[in-house]
């Protein structure tokens, strides 16, 4: 794990989030340390974002990300306003520049979820507000800050950490990958060969990896889960694969998360999910329901960790602030306050 050893607080996040490899590690435990802050104490927060907007902009479908996203910019003080583009895609109407430059003329920050990862990159060059990706084809960077923020609340330490994906290698898995790389940690990716990670995201993690200590393997072998600290896994067919979803399903029944996989890995092996789930598919209703599963504080915290990363954007005097203040949460005690 690299961690800042300075009293200064690591630096404030840059323009636009697509992809967690857009962050350093300092800026990754300096959200970490803000949303703890704010979810410790949200009613120093309150108007944070006062006379500040958030658009979202949704070619999928959405519960988490769209509820967090809305409610907590609006705990925050700010307005949010919410275009679905389920019907119509972005740029049909107009073209990506000239709906992006629109919109970045009344709104403060666009937070996007679409199907194309490049649509995302268009669009973020044509705007001059930050871009957030709220779940590409290729990426999910909230989803897996806010997932290493909660084994981090939860006790793990970053570098004694070994989280083991079992499953598709698909865009959650890409964004868990990007994020160990950076800050440190173990990840063992445990998927058939045709629906292993991408190489362009293990040639990219393998080379952060250098810096930060991670370890990052592939592997067909479900044996690999012995020992993890948590075993995480997602649907066989994200949103969008409707066309090749018998055949992914079949390949991936036999890496379903149950319990006897559950006991392979060990007693104090925990469970998550970005959700949603299809249980009885990836998940059975015995894991993701046991005492070991933290689906929903992985949900929770997304709506803490985006608003940490929405202050550090839009206000970063006080995500700077709040930062300096002294701190009893546990987090302080892991290196990351
Ligand atoms: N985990 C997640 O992004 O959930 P939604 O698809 O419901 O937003
Ligand atoms: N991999 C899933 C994640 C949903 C939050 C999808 O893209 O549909």
């Amino acid at each position: 794990m690299t961690r800042s050893t300075s009293t200064r607080p690591p630096p404030i996040m840059t323009r636009d989030l697509l992809r967690v490899a857009d962050l350093s590690s300092s800026e990754i435990h300096g959200l970490f340390a803000l949303a703890s802050r704010l979810k410790a104490n949200p009613g120093a927060f309150a108007s944070a974002l006062a006379q500040r907007s958030l658009v979202l902009l949704f070619e999928k479908p959405s519960l988490r990300t769209r509820v967090s996203f809305e409610l907590g910019f609006q705990k925050l003080g700010g307005a949010v306003c919410f275009l679905s583009h389920e019907g119509t895609p972005i740029g049909a109407r107009e073209s990506v520049h000239d709906y992006a430059g629109n919109l970045s003329r009344w709104a403060d920050a666009i937070a996007i979820r679409c199907k194309s990862h490049a649509l995302l990159e268009r669009f973020a060059a044509s705007s001059h507000v930050p871009i957030v990706n709220a779940l590409s084809d290729q990426h999910h960077p909230c989803q897996a800050l806010a997932d290493l923020f909660t084994l981090v609340e939860h006790g793990h330490r970053v570098e004694s950490l070994h989280l083991a994906w079992v499953g598709d290698g698909n865009n959650v898995c890409s964004s868990l990958i990007e994020a160990i790389a950076t800050i440190g940690g173990r990840m063992t990716i445990i998927s058939p060969r045709a629906y292993a990670p991408s190489q362009e995201i293990l040639r990219a993690a393998n080379a952060r990896a250098h810096r930060s200590g991670a370890q990052i393997v592939c592997t067909e072998d479900l044996g690999a889960v012995a020992g993890a600290s948590a075993i995480y896994t997602d649907v066989c067919v994200s949103m969008g694969e409707e066309a090749i979803a018998a055949e992914k399903t079949a390949a991936l029944t036999p890496y379903r998360v149950d319990g006897a996989l559950m006991r392979q890995a060990g007693p104090h092996t925990t469970f998550m999910h970005c959700l949603p789930a299809r249980r009885g598919e990836e998940v059975t209703d015995e894991v993701i329901d046991s005492p070991t599963s933290i689906v929903l504080d992985q949900a929770e915290n997304r709506m803490h960790l985006q608003n940490a990363l929405l202050v550090s954007l839009l206000n970063p005097e006080v995500a700077l602030a709040a930062r300096r203040e002294p701190s009893s949460h546990s987090l302080r005690h892991q290196g990351t306050l």
